[in-house]
């Protein structure tokens, strides 16, 4: 399946899945990567690898996000994408953008949801006491970090444990199934039913 990933910042999801994607048999073409900052870290590598880059300012289009979203749609229709997967995409997408995209837009998400939707998932877990911290891959929907969940990963939360560390021990997992996430989404292994997803586990 084409394929974009949409990126704001470092991109060390999008290199963990650019490298899954060297792979022949793996079921994503990773055919664009989008960024809505020109400075994000990730663009650079993404180039380097030989990924067709674009870069969609948001700060050209003064909060209007129909305006950025619109764009946005049309770079991807134009590069005849197929799946989207937001990839540390620090942008909140319009209901009608998500419409679009319904079951073919995923998302990673740095907690196990339905914890800490939206930010500062690593201070909330800590705060919270929570002995398991993780991650989540979801479709998205037009509820922030609310679409069916594909998977998870769990990690432990240590008495020493600060943000950084234990945003560096989840960021290990995330790596881990967000690949594997898109593989299975790309292969139309994934199936939905209101909030509830199954996943062919046959063998391909
Ligand atoms: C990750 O922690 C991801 O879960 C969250 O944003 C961060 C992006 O990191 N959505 P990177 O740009 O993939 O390195």
């Amino acid at each position: 399946k084409r394929t974009a990933i949409l990126i704001s910042g470092r991109g060390s999801n999008m290199t963990a899945i650019l490298d899954a994607a060297k792979d022949p048999a793996y079921p994503a073409d990773i055919a664009l990567v989008l960024s809505n900052k020109p400075e994000a870290k990730g663009l650079e590598t993404a180039a380097n690898e030989g990924i067709k880059t674009v870069v969609v300012d948001h700060r050209g289009y003064k909060g209007d996000r129909e305006a950025f979203d619109t764009e946005i749609q049309k770079v991807l229709l134009a590069h005849d994408i197929e799946l989207v997967v937001l990839a540390g995409f620090m942008r909140i997408l319009t209901a009608e953008f998500v419409g679009q995209w319904e079951n073919k837009m995923i998302n990673i998400h740095p907690s196990l949801l339905p914890s800490f939707k939206g930010l500062h998932t690593y201070t909330r877990a800590l705060e919270t006491g929570c002995r398991l911290a993780g991650c989540t891959v979801h479709f998205v929907c037009a509820d922030m970090d609310s679409g069916p969940i594909i998977c998870q990963a769990a990690v432990p939360v240590l008495d020493d444990d600060d943000e950084d560390t234990l945003s560096a021990r989840i960021l290990v997992v995330e790596h881990q199934i967000y690949p594997r996430a898109v593989a299975l989404v790309a292969a139309d292994k994934v199936s939905v039913n209101g909030l509830r997803v199954t996943i062919d586990q046959g063998n391909d």
